[in-house]
């Protein structure tokens, strides 16, 4: 029998294939979930399966993208066209994702995307079960794979299974507005640990598994089908020694000259997500517009880049956002722009990890202002390429980092005069208090890194495993 491995699920592969001119090409996945995850898998005896990030029009480029997978560790899952539509636009990202993240006002209910999300959760697990024996653990991942654990558990009772959900799980009073709640909860259930970014989430899942699925829990311990289940908070960290490394490397500093040069502002704020509505983007255009038109001495003097990363743009919320984003900053930048200053740098695309890491470091404030959001790891990233410890974060409340990050200046994203007033207070904060700050949260995250909490991750799951034995 070969060593025993970790297989990782999740919807998406941390490599993506792009095709361009000449065929196929690969690249890094954005997001939280790939970027976090795809420092630790390919330093251990890791495999991970998910969805190579395009659909393949033949069998001869399934096979070369196979093939060109499995030499990396990693195992696609083809989806079509179809799949895509229903359960990734669809069920994935037009209802589950709006429900989660209290947006009950976008989410859409239609049962063939929830069809299409039990065919293609099944695809998922036929993959697994392809590839898994059965001393192997098995690590899923997020909302797209949430009936996954439960099919696994059925061909295979005994199988390690984890699940670590990435975004909010929202209160009980949301979540009890979806159609298939119940049965989104048993698929949960298949799963043996469950881990969540804070102990609110965990404690809104431990909720609804008691309302809505009748089933009894005691201090995350769960008593299903004679089998002993947990659930526990468990925040993600990042690689921060890659990040701290990254951003003193000479092609980084190189590029922080370039960028500076030509922003030309004295200071600048930054602020870098996916295009999402969860993110508050227009509600942070807007505060950084009230700020100007209140403190017109700050006119010319600080500049907001913005990097808005392009995301799910099938999706019509999404579309609408981009349109709305393109007005706002059309809108100041015409209200209050000089021939020598432009007050918000916006680029819609994503960029190469030195060039990000060029943007963290050049920031004098980190401006992170979710509406929800499970984690962010981008506030963490900025946190860990201040190498001189000097520069301010101001971090929404609504993010789950800032359980994390309380020297963070904390903000309601909805309290617009709150917000202007972070601004102010983050630019003229003093370089001691800055120093002192950036210094507890560095050190948060270098202890809490993503390092620990993958030991952490599969020391519960171990844990719960023998406890099973033991009650055997
Ligand atoms: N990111 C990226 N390319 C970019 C911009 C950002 O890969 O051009 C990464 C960023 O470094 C971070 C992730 O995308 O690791 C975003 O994660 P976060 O938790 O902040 O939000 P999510 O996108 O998962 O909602
Ligand atoms: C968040 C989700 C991930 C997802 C990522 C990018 O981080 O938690 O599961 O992969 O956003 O979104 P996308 O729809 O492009 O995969």
């Amino acid at each position: 029998n070969p060593d025993p491995k970790t297989i990782i699920v999740s919807n998406r592969l941390p490599v993506k294939v792009v095709r361009n001119d000449e065929g196929m090409d690969f690249q890094p996945t954005e997001g939280g979930l790939a970027t976090g995850l795809g420092s630790i898998y390919k330093s251990g005896n890791n495999l991970w399966i998910g969805w190579p990030g395009a659909t393949l029009y033949s069998k001869e480029e399934e096979e070369s993208t196979l093939e060109i997978m499995q030499s990396q560790s990693m195992y696609p899952v083809f989806l079509t066209d179809q799949d895509l539509e229903l359960y990734y636009e669809g069920f994935s990202n037009e209802t589950l994702w709006p429900n989660f993240h209290y947006f009950n006002q976008y989410s859409v209910f239609d049962d063939r995307t929830w069809e299409s999300y039990k065919e293609v959760n099944q695809k998922f697990a036929d993959a697994v079960l392809t590839q898994a024996n059965e001393k192997d653990t098995i690590w899923i991942h997020d909302y797209q794979l949430l009936l996954v654990p439960a099919l696994l558990r059925k061909q295979k009772p005994d199988l390690k299974i984890g699940f670590f959900l990435h975004i909010p799980f929202p209160s009980y009073e949301s979540f009890r507005l979806l159609p298939f709640r119940r049965e989104l909860l048993l698929g949960m259930l298949g799963a043996d640990f469950l881990g969540f970014h804070t102990y609110d989430d965990t404690r809104h899942f431990l909720s609804s598994v008691n309302r809505l699925a009748g089933i009894g829990t005691d201090h995350g311990i769960i008593n299903y089908n004679n089998r002993q289940i947990m659930a526990d908070a468990l925040p993600m960290g990042i690689d921060y020694d890659k990040y701290n490394d990254v951003a003193s490397q000479p092609e980084t500093i190189e590029k922080e000259v370039e960028y500076r040069t030509a922003i030309g502002s004295p200071r600048m704020m930054l602020s870098i997500d996916r295009l999402d509505y969860s993110k508050g983007i227009p509600q942070r255009v807007k505060a950084f517009e009230k700020f100007l038109e209140q403190h017109p001495e700050y006119q010319e003097n600080v500049s907001l880049v913005m990097i808005v990363v392009p995301s799910r743009y099938q999706v019509g919320k999404y579309k609408e956002l981009k349109e709305e984003i393109d007005l706002l900053v059309g809108r100041i930048n015409g209200r209050f722009g000089r021939l020598s200053w432009t007050p918000v740098h916006y680029f819609f695309r994503s960029y190469p990890l030195n060039a990000l890491s060029a943007f963290y470091r050049m920031a004098h404030v980190g401006f992170v202002s979710p509406l929800r959001d499970g984690m962010n790891l981008v506030a963490k990233e900025f946190i860990a390429s201040r190498l001189e410890k000097k520069g301010v974060l101001i971090l929404s409340e609504m993010a789950g980092a800032s359980k994390e990050l309380s020297e963070a200046l904390l903000v309601n994203p909805n309290n617009q005069a709150q917000m202007v007033s972070a601004i102010k207070e983050a630019l003229e904060m003093s370089e001691e208090e800055q120093i002192s700050r950036m210094t507890v949260m560095q050190e948060t995250l270098k202890r809490y890194n993503i390092y620990h909490w993958v030991d952490l991750f599969m020391s519960r799951l171990d844990h719960v495993k023998n406890q099973q034995l033991a009650q055997k």
